[in-house]
């Protein structure tokens, strides 16, 4: 289980996140939508410490860490506990695609390279890049790289898998690929936590919509109450915006 108990989170005078709570069971998969600049990015890179939080409590799994006290061990166990998916994907350009999701296996788990290198083999070809693992990201199409930073992602085996916007800087057929891809891993079971622009990925995929704006959680429920019958007015016109022309044909 994940859970962020009163996280708050500011830059300089900009407070971007406020006193946010969320739960998320293990198997759950959780959609967090919201208008821009409203703290989505910071609240994931908060759950694993990549930004340390002003206040507030992570836990994931059996590990409590307190933004007022947290130690290094703390901080590396949320790491281990957490993997991120970045937009822009984040590879070593200098390493093969099998380097790629070898390479914290071996620093950071501490496995041998030949558990890595079966490992990552495994999963490179849950994603299908099974026949790239030996070219370098340079010749990859953005979606490919994608579904390479997602098989480093789950090579390690973390608890919660958090993906910010996976799929917004591809073309929409890339963008089918990679959504393919986290369909294939959310049967699997992993939990996730995805901040995404694609409502209709996110309303066949997720059990759950959160709606964030101005670094609150405004609402959250099942996709159809949030994106069918949503309660709070910011709620509303966030969805009247995202289908303009006549929401009422997605519902
Ligand atoms: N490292 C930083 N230093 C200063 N301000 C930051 C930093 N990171 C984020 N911010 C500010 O925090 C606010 C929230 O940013 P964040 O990236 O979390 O929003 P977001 O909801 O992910 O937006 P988008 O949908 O555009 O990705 C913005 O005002 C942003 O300028
Ligand atoms: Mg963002």
């Amino acid at each position: 289980m994940i859970k962020v108990e009163g996280l708050s989170k500011s830059f300089n005078d900009n407070k971007v996140l406020e006193n946010v709570d969320l739960t998320i069971e293990n198997g759950e998969i959780v959609s967090i939508i919201g208008p821009s600049g409203t703290g989505k990015t910071t609240l994931l890179r908060c759950i694993n410490y990549l930004e340390r939080p002003d206040k507030g409590k992570v836990t994931i799994d059996d590990l409590t860490v307190d933004a007022d006290n947290p130690s290094k061990k703390d901080i590396h166990g949320l790491c281990l506990r957490s993997g991120m998916v970045f937009q822009s994907y984040n590879l070593f350009h200098n390493k093969t695609v099998l380097e790629n999701v070898m390479e914290a296996q071996v620093i950071v788990k501490k496995r041998s390279r030949k558990e890595a290198r079966e490992r990552a083999l495994e999963e490179l070809k849950k994603v299908g890049m099974l026949d790239w693992k030996d070219h370098y990201p340079s010749q990859l199409s953005g979606g490919q790289q994608q579904r390479v930073a997602i098989a480093r992602a789950i090579s390690m085996d973390p608890s919660i898998l958090l993906l910010d916007e996976p799929t917004s800087a591809l073309d929409p057929e890339l963008t089918k690929e990679v959504q393919q891809t986290i369909r294939n891993i959310a049967k699997d079971g992993m939990t996730m936590l995805i901040v995404t622009h694609e409502i209709e990925f996110a309303r066949e995929l997720c059990n759950r919509i959160v709606f964030m704006d101005e670094g609150h959680i405004v609402e959250q429920g099942t996709p159809k109450e949030i994106f069918s019958n949503p309660k709070e007015e910011r709620t509303k016109k966030f969805i009247q915006f995202l289908f303009p022309q006549d929401y009422q044909i997605y519902i």
